[in-house]
C-alpha cells in the first residue's frame, strides 16, 4: 500500500491512498486516520462512507471496477458505496439519484422527472422516459390572459406550474436491471434527509437568494428556511423528506403515486391553485423507449429520444459536421467554430418547428436525421460568414435558472449508465409539498404556451409541443453514451437548459475529433447557439480573440454565465478486460468524481 499525506490543514487530513485506484479523502483527526488505514489494510480497497459533516470535493478519480460523476460529493459516495457492495451501474445510479433528491435540492428531486440512457453488459441500448406529464385538467391555453398574452409567472412558479411528477416511476422502472433492493439504495437518502448534512457557502447563497421565493410560492413551512440566513457548515434536516422516502421504501412506487404521499401532494394542489389529481398520480407510468442510435466514424452513440430533442439534436449536429474534416481545423479555430455554431443553429431551428411528444404528434424523426436532409441543411453554410437566423420574436435568456443536474456511472462489468432528471428552473416550482418535503418542478414551462413566446430558455415552439392533457413537454436533457468495439466507452451529460446538447455535442467532438482528455473536454470554455436569439452565447473564458474574429465574420457574441456542468465517464478497454475507468466531474459546480 502506498500512503501519500497530501496536505494537513486545521484538524483536516487530505490523504490520497493508491491500489491501483485513486481516492482523496477528508477526515476528522490523525488517529480516526490511522485507524481508518487499518481498516482499509484489513478489509483490501473498502471505501470508508463520506461523512456527511465533513467532506470534500474530487474532480477526477481513477479505478478499474466502476465510477460515479454527478452534482454532489455525498451523492457520487452514495453510489460509490452502492457499487462496493457489489451493485451494478443501474443500483448505483438509482442510490446517487435518490441522495441528490436529498442534498441537492435545486435540481435532485422526487417532485420532477428525467431521462435514463445505459448500455448493459449483455451488449443492449435502452432509454427509460421517465419525464412529467401534463396533468389531466392541463389545458392548451391555460398560461394565457383573456387577450391571450402569456402569462409566464404561472408557467414558472408555483402549483400550477408544476407537471405530474415522473422520477419515482422512473427509478422503479430502472429497478429490474438492478441487482440490489430498492430498501438497500434507498437507505442513504433516508439518512441524509433524517440527520441531515453540512452545506457549502454556495448551497447557503443559493437557498437564501430563494428565501422570497419559497416564501411566497408555499402554504406550509419547509425546511429551506429559515429565519437566520444559511451560511456554510450549517445542517440541512430534511424530516418531512425523509418520511416520504421510507414510505417509497415500504411500499414502492405506490408510496408516492398512492396513499399519504398522493394524498398530500393533492391537497398541496388545492391548497395552492394546482391541478394535479390522484388520477393524475395513479395513472403516471414511465416509459422504456427505443433509443437513438447512430454511427459516427466508427463510434456508435446512443440518445435519448423524444420527448427529448437532445438524441436527434446530438445526431443532426454530429451528421452535419461529420464529413467536414473538423479535426484539421483544430479545437476553438474560428473555422471550427464557426461550423459548430451552424450546425447548433440548423439543429434548433428544426428542434422548434418539428419536435415534441411523439405519442401525441408525428415527429419526422427519420427525415430530420437522414444524411439527405442533413446535407440539404448545409447547403447554403458558407465559411467565414454568418448565416442570418429567421427574424422570429427572439426570447428571454435566464441561464441563471438551468437547474437540471447529470450523473454518469460506469462498472466493472460493461454497465454504463446516464441519467439527466430535473424540476426545471432552480428549486422547480419553488413549492414543497406540505408533510412530504419535496420539491415540485416548474416543467410545463417547458410546453410551448403559446406559438413563437418563448420559455425561460428563450427557446421557441410551435404546435408540436403545445400543451395537451397528459402529453409531455419537449425536453433538451442528453443523456448519452459513446460505445467503441460493442463496449461502453464514453458516459456524458450536463444540465443547462437548451445548451444541454450544445454542450454534450462540444463534449463529445472535444474527446473524438480533437483528442482531448475527459478533463479538459468537460472544463474547455464552451459556446452555444439556438437558432433564436441569433447570437453566439460565450463563457467568460472563452477566448477573446475567437470572439473578435465571430464577430468579424458577422456574429453577434453575447457573455453569459456558466454553460452545463457536464459529468464524464470514459471506460479504457484492453481487449475485453477493462484497463481503467476515469470519471471526471465539471469545475463549473461543486460536482464530484468517485471511483474504485
Ligand atoms: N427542463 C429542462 C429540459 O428538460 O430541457
Amino acid at each position: 500500500m502506498n500512503v501519500k499525506i497530501e496536505s494537513v490543514s486545521f484538524n483536516l487530513l487530505k490523504v490520497e491512498y493508491l491500489y491501483g485506484m485513486k481516492q482523496v479523502l477528508h477526515i476528522g483527526n490523525r488517529s480516526a486516520l490511522l485507524c481508518m488505514l487499518l481498516v482499509t489494510v484489513i478489509s483490501q480497497g473498502a471505501q470508508s462512507q463520506m461523512n456527511p459533516y465533513q467532506y470534500t470535493i474530487s474532480k477526477s478519480a481513477t479505478g478499474k471496477k466502476g465510477a460515479v460523476a454527478s452534482a454532489h460529493p455525498l451523492a457520487s459516495d452514495a453510489g460509490l458505496q452502492v457499487l462496493l457492495k457489489g451493485g451494478n451501474a443501474f443500483d448505483a445510479a438509482v442510490a446517487t439519484q435518490l441522495a441528490l433528491a436529498v442534498v441537492y435540492p435545486g435540481a435532485g428531486n422526487l417532485g420532477g422527472g428525467g431521462f435514463l440512457v445505459a448500455f448493459t453488459e449483455k451488449g443492449q441500448s435502452i432509454s427509460i422516459d421517465y419525464r412529467e406529464k401534463a396533468p389531466g385538467a392541463a389545458s392548451r391555453n391555460m398560461y394565457l390572459d383573456k387577450e391571450g398574452n402569456p402569462r409566464l409567472e404561472l408557467s414558472q412558479n408555483g402549483h400550477l406550474a408544476s407537471g405530474v411528477p415522473g422520477t419515482v416511476a422512473g427509478l422503479f422502472t430502472t429497478l429490474k436491471y438492478c441487482k440490489l433492493p430498492i430498501t438497500a439504495l434507498i437507505q442513504p437518502a433516508i439518512e441524509l434527509a433524517e440527520k441531515g448534512f453540512v452545506i457549502t457557502a454556495a448551497e447557503a447563497n443559493s437557498l437564501n437568494s430563494t428565501k422570497k421565493g419559497f416564501l411566497k410560492y408555499n402554504t406550509r413551512p419547509t425546511a429551506f428556511v429559515k429565519d437566520q440566513p444559511w451560511k456554510a457548515g450549517d445542517t440541512l434536516v430534511q424530516k418531512e423528506l425523509a418520511g416520504t422516502l421510507k414510505r417509497i421504501r415500504d411500499n414502492g412506487a405506490a408510496g408516492f403515486y398512492e396513499g399519504e404521499t398522493a394524498r398530500l401532494i393533492t391537497e398541496e394542489m388545492q391548497r395552492g391553485g394546482g391541478i394535479i389529481t390522484l388520477q393524475d398520480l395513479r395513472s403516471y407510468t414511465a416509459a422504456e423507449r427505443t433509443p437513438v442510435v447512430f454511427d459516427y466514424k466508427g463510434h456508435t452513440i446512443i440518445g435519448m429520444p423524444m420527448p427529448s430533442s437532445g438524441g436527434v439534436l446530438t445526431q443532426q449536429m454530429l451528421k452535419m459536421i461529420e464529413n467536414r474534416s473538423i479535426e484539421v481545423m483544430g479545437f476553438h479555430s474560428k473555422e471550427s467554430v464557426q461550423l459548430m455554431v451552424e450546425v447548433e443553429r440548423r439543429a434548433y431551428a428544426d428542434r422548434a418547428e418539428f419536435m415534441g411528444d411523439q405519442d401525441f404528434v408525428k415527429v419526422p424523426v427519420k427525415r430530420l436525421t437522414s444524411d439527405e436532409y442533413l446535407q440539404q441543411r448545409m447547403n447554403d453554410f458558407v465559411a467565414g460568414k454568418a448565416t442570418p437566423s429567421t427574424t422570429i420574436q427572439a426570447g428571454a435568456i435566464q441561464p441563471e435558472s438551468e437547474e437540471t443536474t447529470h450523473l454518469s456511472v460506469a462498472d466493472q462489468w460493461g454497465n454504463a449508465v446516464a441519467v439527466t432528471t430535473t424540476l426545471n428552473g432552480g428549486y422547480g416550482s419553488m413549492t414543497v409539498v406540505g408533510g412530504a418535503g419535496f420539491l415540485m418542478n416548474n416543467e410545463m414551462d417547458d410546453f410551448s404556451v403559446k406559438p413563437g413566446v418563448a420559455n425561460m430558455y428563450g427557446a421557441l415552439g410551435k404546435e408540436a409541443n403545445a400543451i395537451q392533457p397528459g402529453k409531455r413537454m419537449l425536453s433538451s436533457m442528453t443523456p448519452t453514451l459513446v460505445v467503441k468495439n460493442n463496449k461502453p466507452y464514453l458516459v456524458v451529460g450536463t444540465p443547462g437548459g437548451t445548451t444541454i446538447p450544445t454542450s454534450v455535442f462540444q463534449t463529445i467532438v472535444n474527446m473524438l475529433e480533437f483528442g482531448q482528455s475527459p478533463l479538459d473536454a468537460v472544463n474547455n470554455p464552451k459556446f452555444h447557439h439556438q437558432w433564436l436569439p441569433d447570437q453566439v452565447m460565450v463563457e467568460k473564458d472563452f477566448p477573446a480573440a475567437l470572439k473578435t474574429d465571430l464577430e468579424k465574420m458577422g456574429y453577434k457574441v453575447t457573455q453569459r454565465g456558466q454553460i452545463g456542468r457536464t459529468e464524464v465517464i470514459r471506460i479504457n478497454w484492453k481487449g475485453k478486460k477493462i484497463e481503467s475507468i476515469e470519471a471526471v466531474a465539471d469545475k463549473r459546480g461543486e460536482d464530484h468524481a468517485s471511483a474504485y
